[in-house]
């Protein structure tokens, strides 16, 4: 059976674009493959949050991994922290690491535009970290969104590189991987680019976000002032709202919206009602899951250590091979 690994970030609660660009894939997944599911606690340190935050944050992912489907008996549910090996292997694999590649990486560039005043190592080592969740398990697909896609081709790339080094075929090459025709992009409700927590308040639906929030959230999208000829191409901001459209609610509601535009009898106001109705009814099962395991300490703890306990296995399996490959032998 082939061998399935992703992760997201603890940095809070999930959002639609988490959902539809990869949980989803998660949750399709476990049926039919090997999955291994983590919270990327060790990654969230790049931005130092306090420890009550950090713990608060695993905890929240964690909830939502469970609230949203993944089932712990089918799939390896694990906090990334719990698993040192995969420092370890960080570790190695930064030792074939170019400066140069690393600076190039679109989302190093990013974050240098965004937070010049924190530009730490971790943060230029992050993909590298990202190779090594995903190989010590040896991986060969990552269900992602469309924005990882490049951290994909850098596992690829420092995978190949040990086996190369080692001339030993190792480490086999991982790939991004969605049920879709492509990997996803789910806009934000700025009218911007995607959907992120970090791309300013209300430009993002969580997924335990109240219908009243979500409500508001939509109202407040930015639109314009309305398509000024018939079948006119849709500017960012409104395209985005049909993106949306696109993953919530049904073919003929899309439809119906696009055709009013189409014939310049559109109403924002109406497609914002109708966007927000169907978010509601998208998250809800999910939302009312969240609030019944979030008080489960005993179930929390439990899914926890399982997961950690299988998860170690598999990675202190492949430490011990790549140990030896390496060359760190007994004397
Ligand atoms: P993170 O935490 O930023 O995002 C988690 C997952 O959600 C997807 N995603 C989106 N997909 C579509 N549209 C959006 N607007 C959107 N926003 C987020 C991301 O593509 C991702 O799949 N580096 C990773 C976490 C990570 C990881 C890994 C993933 C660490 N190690 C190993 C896979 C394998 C990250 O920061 O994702």
């Amino acid at each position: 059976m082939e061998t399935v690994v992703s992760g997201i970030r603890s940095t809070g609660n999930l959002h639609l674009g988490n959902y539809y660009g990869a949980l989803q894939n998660f949750i399709k997944m476990q049926d039919e493959y090997n999955c291994f599911f983590f919270i990327a606690d060790l990654h969230s340190l790049t931005t130092h949050p306090t420890p009550a935050d950090l713990h608060g944050n695993v905890k929240q992912v964690l909830i939502e991994y469970l609230a949203a489907g993944i089932d712990p008996e089918k799939a390896t549910i694990y906090v990334q922290s719990d698993v040192p090996e995969v420092t370890e292997l960080y570790l190695y694999l930064n030792m074939n690491a170019y400066m140069g590649e690393l600076e190039r990486a679109t989302s190093f560039k990013d974050k240098v535009r965004a937070n010049p005043e924190n530009v730490n190592a971790g943060l230029l080592t992050y993909p590298v970290l990202m190779a090594a969740d995903i190989i010590i398990h040896k991986a060969v697909k990552v269900p992602v969104g469309k924005d990882q896609e490049q951290h994909l081709e850098m596992a690829r790339t420092f995978g190949n590189r040990f086996n190369r080094l080692y001339n030993h075929d190792y480490f086999p090459e991982p790939y991004a991987f969605s049920f879709g025709d492509s990997l996803v992009k789910i806009p934000g409700l700025d009218g911007k680019g995607k959907m992120g927590k970090s791309e300013g308040e209300g430009n993002a639906i969580f997924l335990s976000d109240t219908p009243e929030a979500i409500r508001k959230k939509v109202t407040r999208a930015v639109t314009d002032s309305g398509p000024t000829v018939e079948n006119q191409q849709k500017p960012q901001e409104i395209q985005n709202l049909f993106d949306l459209m696109k993953v919530v609610s049904t073919p003929d509601t899309l439809a119906h919206f696009d055709e009013l535009y189409n014939k310049m009898a559109i109403r924002y106001g109406d497609l914002k009602k109708q966007l927000a109705e169907d978010m509601v009814l998208a998250t809800a099962p999910i939302r009312d899951r969240i609030n019944a395991i979030a008080n489960d300490a005993d179930y929390l703890r439990k899914v926890a250590e399982m997961g950690a306990d299988k998860a170690r296995e598999s990675a202190s399996r492949t430490i011990r091979e790549v140990r030896e490959i390496i060359g760190f032998r007994k004397f």
